[in-house]
């Protein structure tokens, strides 16, 4: 392990709360795996001190931070520039403290997403998408699915006019249609929405501990459907075990949280770093256990 020496560099993750976050476990990891002078440590920060906090750090010398909820949009607000996905969201989940003094805000959830299909084999995407929810997560989500190409996004949400309002801001084409290549649907056809799908994502919290359950019908679905879900805790929701069960290609969602942290960890610490089982141990390995002990005890 590299001991830090006074010239190393210094990242974070802030959130309120941030207990929870496996950021530290990743880029500590990475760290170690690339032997660079540096740390990475969590900092919760309570809302009404975010602006301060983060200001502090940067004056501190910090190299950025990666934000997480529920500060995304305060990031954004206090970010001198922005990449053009941060600039779509109005969030912003990576900071770099420049050495001139300026914040620079980005936002890698996008590419997290995208990458995680990519290295999954399921990048190349054509027809029509359903998304389920229309929070933060699914706005990235449904930039990550039409930079993949695909044709149609058909979103549903319990508060319909959320997804209304999704479809209308995020249309394929920035400079074109207001909701070109979206559809909104109704929380209660959410079963039949999926006749025709090439691919399903959950992008809302249900299935993910001590949340409510999804309910869904799969029926519809297409047998060669990729189903994803953004939740990982735990690793195979409800939803990828219905999934796999009848035969469709699933996706889990630890992928997103890792390959997100790419971008903030090349601009801080020099190393484009990789995604591969190694960091999926190191990150998740409670999971991964738990998922291989339900797995044996269903078999
Ligand atoms: P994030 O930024 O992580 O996406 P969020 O903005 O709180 O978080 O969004 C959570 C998503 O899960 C939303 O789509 C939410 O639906 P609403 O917009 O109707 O709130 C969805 N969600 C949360 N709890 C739900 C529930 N019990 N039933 C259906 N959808 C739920």
């Amino acid at each position: 392990m590299t001991i830090p020496s006074g010239t190393a560099l210094v990242a974070g993750v802030t959130g309120w709360p941030v207990s929870h976050s496996r950021s530290p476990r990743l880029h500590g990891y990475w760290l170690k795996r690339y032997d660079v002078d540096g740390l990475y440590a969590p900092f919760p920060i309570a809302p009404a001190q975010f602006e301060s906090a983060v200001r502090g750090l940067a004056a501190a010398g910090l190299a950025g931070l990666n934000v997480t909820v529920p500060h995304k949009e305060a990031a954004f607000r206090l970010s001198d520039t922005h990449d053009a996905v941060a600039r779509t969201l109005s969030a912003v989940n990576t900071l770099v403290f420049k050495p001139d003094g300026s914040i620079d805000g980005r936002n890698t959830d996008v590419f997290g997403f995208a990458e995680n299909l990519k290295a999954a084999g399921h990048g190349g995407l054509h027809g029509t998408a359903v998304v389920l929810g229309a929070g933060g997560a699914a706005r990235a989500v449904v930039l990550a699915l039409h930079q993949l190409g695909i044709g149609t996004i058909r979103v549903t949400n319990r508060t319909r006019d959320r997804a209304a309002v999704l479809a209308a801001d995020l249309s394929r084409d920035p400079a074109g249609v207001p909701g070109n290549g979206m559809e909104v649907v109704d929380w209660a056809e959410r079963s039949a929405a999926l006749a025709d799908a090439s691919i399903l994502v959950n992008a809302t919290s249900l299935g993910m501990q001590d949340q409510p359950a999804l309910e869904i019908a799969l029926d519809a679905l297409p047998a060669a459907a990729t189903v994803t879900d953004i939740v990982y805790t735990p690793l195979i929701t409800p939803l990828l075990q219905a999934a796999r069960q009848r035969g469709n290609p699933v996706v889990d969602g630890l992928g997103m949280l890792l390959h997100q942290g790419r971008p903030g960890f090349r601009a801080w610490f020099g190393v484009d770093p990789a995604v591969d089982g190694d960091v999926r141990q190191a990150v998740a390995g409670d999971l991964l256990d738990h998922d291989a002990a339900a797995a044996q005890g269903a078999g």
